[in-house]
């Protein structure tokens, strides 16, 4: 991109949680290595809690809204849907308090890029003047069946299978977004994905966190109805071969992480290939029979594991687990998991298929066992499975668990097995084509060029 020096300014509105900062950060780092400045807006309560709190670069600076609850955050709130109500009434005041506060500066705000989770953030661009680009935090397949939904082109509850959405496969309703699949489940947050399409004919971009060549015809299709420009995978660059200044890593955490070079170090002691990664990210609870389950199903498998078993999870371990597995695994409560997926030592990744984790693994070329748990981790789980081919899902018993047997046998599959072998050339294949649509001139830096250009156009 051309002339960095230039005075676009953008204000970035991530959803307050650790899946939805991470892919908005990145790509403010993104913005700012194009010449652009970036205010990234957290809630009060979790610009006090993340670390580190000094910001990436000059160009990207850190603020706060608030969402009606600046001491506890979410924890506080009685009920999801009355957080989500506090978070859109005072976060809309505390959003336009920020743009206020540019606007006779030598950089006053030209655009909001808003998490599409919060579509009210673009009301308060329209009503101060601005553009407006909802970010879309999760696959292009997975925005287009919420599209259909809200229109009314997809009616619930489904009736009849296989589900058919142009550019995309044939879905059954066990590949259906938790909140469509489990009929009545968290019906704020399923109110909240479909609220998005509530004004988005007002938005100046819909910008989705893929890339064209993983999602073609999803991303054909979902044109036809959006301004979109692909713009992923959000990764930091240092694990790719396109460096991007000040991106070392995410860079943004809400946990508290065990010292990296506990990982690295543990890592360091094990031959290529030969480690299990195990993480759910940073919601998913899994209860203590499927815990148990997990634990003796890494166990059997008889491979080396790295696992990650968030504070709030640890008691669900079974006793004396830690003490048992001695130097076969190794539990962290969190990791910087950027770096243990680029690590050698990894050979597959046992995930819950949260969009980030599944960008991470496609582009750092890690094979996957996939079993999700929630939200759009079931679509993403069959693209992983059967469109991209480089995972194996799970399969789920009659009470709901994943047994130990099926655990230990989709880890073997994956590490030893002849499907395993493909999942790997086919984990090169997206590595490649990743790092290729976010280097110069490729498909998603076209189109981050392509905003920024119209932004300075904008911008007085
Ligand atoms: C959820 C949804 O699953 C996801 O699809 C949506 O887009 C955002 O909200 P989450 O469940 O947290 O996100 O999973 P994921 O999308 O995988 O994001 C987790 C992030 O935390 C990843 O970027 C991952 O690298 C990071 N992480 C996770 C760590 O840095 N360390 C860990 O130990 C675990």
């Amino acid at each position: 991109m051309e002339g960095k020096a230039h005075g676009a300014h953008v204000l970035a509105l991530p959803y307050p949680t650790q899946g939805h900062i991470n892919p908005m950060l990145q790509f403010s780092k993104r913005l700012a290595s194009k010449g652009v400045k970036v205010t990234l807006a957290t809630t009060v309560f979790i610009f006090n809690s993340m670390q580190p709190r000094s910001s990436p670069s000059e160009s990207v600076q850190f603020d706060a809204i608030s969402d009606g609850h600046d001491e506890g955050g979410f924890a506080q709130a009685e009920s999801i849907h009355s957080y989500l109500a506090r978070l859109e009434a005072i976060g809309s005041k505390t959003l336009g308090d920020i743009v206020i506060k540019h606007k006779d500066t030598a950089h006053p705000i030209d655009c909001i890029v808003y998490d599409h989770c919060l579509p009210w953030a673009l009301d308060v661009a329209k009503k101060f003047g601005l553009l407006g680009a909802a970010f879309f935090t999760q696959p292009c397949a997975v925005n287009f069946i919420y599209y259909h939904v809200h229109h009314g082109l997809l009616k619930l509850p489904i009736s009849s299978t296989p589900i058919s959405i142009p550019g995309l496969p044939l879905l059954e309703l066990q590949d259906m977004p938790s909140f469509i699949y489990v009929a009545g489940s968290y019906p704020a947050y399923f109110e909240m994905v479909l609220s998005q399409f509530s004004n988005s004919d007002k938005a100046d971009w819909a910008l989705v966190n893929t890339f064209y060549e993983l999602e073609v015809e999803a991303v054909d299709s979902m044109s036809k109805i959006s301004p979109l420009l692909t713009i992923g995978p959000t990764v930091p660059s240092i694990y790719l071969d396109n460096r991007v200044e000040n991106d070392n890593d995410y860079g943004l955490n809400l946990f508290t992480i065990d010292d990296s070079s506990v990982c690295t170090d543990w890592l360091s002691t094990k031959p290529a290939g030969s480690v299990v990664y195990v993480s759910f990210g940073s919601l998913a609870h899994l209860s203590n029979k499927q815990m148990e389950e997990l634990a003796f199903g890494l166990k059997g498998s008889n491979f080396y594991f790295l696992w990650v078993v968030k504070a709030s999870e640890e008691e669900n371990l079974p006793e004396k687990f830690v003490e048992e597995i001695g130097d076969k695994g190794l539990v962290v409560k969190w990791s910087t998991q950027s770096e243990v997926l680029s690590n050698k030592a990894i050979g597959c990744f046992f995930s819950h298929c949260g969009w980030n984790s599944t960008l991470e693994a496609l582009s750092l070329e890690v094979p996957m066992v996939v079993m999700p748990q929630w939200t759009d981790q079931p679509t993403n789980a069959k693209f992983v499975e059967d469109v991209w081919k480089v995972g194996v899902r799970v399969k789920v018993d009659e009470n709901g668990i994943v047994g130990r047997e099926e655990i230990e046998s989709c880890i073997r599959e994956v590490m030893e097995g002849e499907r395993g072998k493909e999942m790997k050339e086919n984990a090169k294949k997206w590595r490649h084509l990743a790092t290729e649509a976010v280097s110069e001139g490729g498909t998603s830096d076209k189109n981050i060029d392509e905003f920024v250009s119209k932004l300075i156009k904008a911008s007085p």
